[in-house]
């Protein structure tokens, strides 16, 4: 299918914040979670069917420190302890592809910050 862009700024944010003081990202802005394990941003994504997508995660971190996230698909855990190591700098952003088995039509994907520093800032979603 063709790579369809899910902004976190669009998708439902739990103990974050919608932000735009970093430049270089897409959309109106990105998430910055709150600094807590749990803090968490959930996607409504649509498949034309049932498979295993690369779906492509566009993040900052502007620490040393790995922010790892896990990630769970319509409530069951896909990928745990994914790493969001430094990326230098908060306007340096990058890309890391998680594999997420999916089902055909919409899907909720949630990627949850596991340490008390929260996740890396998160500026969307591709797949
Ligand atoms: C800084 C930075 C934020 C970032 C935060 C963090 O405050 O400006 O964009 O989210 O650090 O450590 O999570």
């Amino acid at each position: 299918n063709n790579p369809v862009d899910y902004q976190a700024e669009d998708a439902t944010v739990v103990r974050g914040a919608v932000e735009s003081n970093h430049a270089g990202f897409t959309g109106s802005g990105f998430v910055n979670y709150d600094n807590v394990a749990g803090s968490s941003v959930e996607w409504t994504v649509t498949v034309p069917s049932a498979g295993t997508y690369d779906v492509v995660v566009r993040y900052a971190n502007g620490t040393s420190a790995d922010r790892p996230l896990d990630f769970s698909v319509n409530g069951s855990i896909s990928a745990s302890g994914v790493g969001f190591g430094g990326t230098g700098a908060w306007p340096n952003w990058t890309t890391r592809t998680v594999k997420m088995t999916l089902a055909a039509g919409q899907n909720k994907i949630k990627a949850v910050a596991t340490t008390a520093n929260g996740g890396p800032n998160v500026d969307k979603i591709t797949l």
